[in-house]
């Protein structure tokens, strides 16, 4: 019910009938592995929230940091992000590539608040693999894709690496081979007409040809995110009913004034999380309360947003 089923997961090599079965189970909300130039992905439907929230729970990840969305090219990048002249300078010149730039969400964005955890910007790349390039043509959806691995675990350049790290927990395994670069995609914030670095990957300041400015935070470990979304308002965690002045987000039997899930769903619920706080955060009300979330599953995943949201946003 909450979990997703178990997989006997099959590799295919990436010829188009596996494209085509892969297609399939995207756009029924599953993740399939695919290669890209960096390293593998776990790709799903980047509008589909119960998707999106499909592939945390197949990495097993204990929070949820916001996943890279793939984009068949600028075109279809920019009705997700606005891109200002450096950003579309950079996509021109390094798309498709291995490269990420994080950009402000367009309001009109088609992405799934899950994919972004809840964050008013996006991290957009256009992947260079024909595999990928293929999935995306056949989805017709953005992907979202973070690296095919157990969480904590290192990232997969090779179908092998995929299977030995979640085999049981997916339905497919795209296998083109050994990937060309090893590591993730480069990724660079792009505020004004400062590019900073955020996580350091195939292309350097010397391929790019522009200076860098260091992440404000200091160099952050691969898959590490210092900024995370949390509410203008007071959120009071594990509670029963709401006290006077408090919008009540409710999960299964406690119904509060919207829900996560009223039949206990945790997929359905990480799925609706930011949707439900930014919700909440709009209300004339002062604060903010959410009922208790088991801590099972992608109920780990849902506690650890909860609890970051729920204290004072550390500065970066
Ligand atoms: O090479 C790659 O980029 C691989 C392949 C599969 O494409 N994908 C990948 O995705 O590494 P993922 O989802 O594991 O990368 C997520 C990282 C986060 O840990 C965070 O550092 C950064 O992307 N990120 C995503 N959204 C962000 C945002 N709005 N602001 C800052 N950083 C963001
Ligand atoms: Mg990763």
């Amino acid at each position: 019910m909450n979990a997703l089923p178990p997989f006997s997961t099959v590799i295919l090599a990436c010829d188009a009938e596996a494209i085509s079965n892969a297609a399939g189970l995207i756009l029924r909300g599953l993740p399939v592995a695919v290669a890209t130039e960096t390293v593998y992905g776990l790709a799903g439907d980047a509008t589909n929230g119960s998707a999106v929230a499909g592939i945390y729970q197949a990495k097993g990840r204990p929070g949820f940091n916001p996943l890279i969305i793939h984009a068949s090219d600028l075109e279809t990048a920019e009705r997700i992000a606005d891109f200002g002249n450096v950003a579309r300078d950079l996509a021109r010149r390094f798309w498709p590539g291995p490269l990420t730039l994080v950009l402000r969400s367009r309001p009109d964005s088609p992405i799934a608040p899950l994919a972004t955890a809840g964050l008013p910007t996006v991290a957009l790349r256009v992947p260079a693999h024909p595999a990928m390039q293929r999935l995306l043509a056949a989805v017709g959806r953005p992907l979202a894709a973070p690296s095919a691995n157990r969480s904590g675990t290192i990232s997969p350049t090779c179908a092998e690496h995929v299977r030995t790290s979640l085999d049981g927990r997916i339905p497919l395994i795209l296998d083109s081979g050994p990937t060309r670069h090893g590591i993730e995609s480069t990724i660079v914030g792009i505020s004004g007409d400062v590019v900073r670095l955020l996580r350091p990957g195939p292309l350097g300041e010397a391929e790019l040809g522009i200076p860098l400015a260091p992440s404000a935070g200091g160099l952050e470990a691969p898959g590490q995110m210092q900024v995370h979304y949390a509410p203008t308002k007071p959120l009071r965690l594990d509670a029963t009913s709401a006290v006077d002045g408090e919008w009540l987000i409710g999960f299964g039997a406690i119904a509060g004034d919207s829900s996560l899930s009223a039949s206990g769903n945790l997929i359905e619920a990480a799925a609706l999380l930011f949707e439900r706080l930014h919700e909440a955060d709009a209300q004339h009300l002062p604060a903010i309360a959410v009922a208790p979330i088991p801590a099972i599953g992608i109920g780990v995943a849902i506690n650890d947003r909860l609890s970051r949201a729920a204290t004072p946003q550390e500065t970066a």
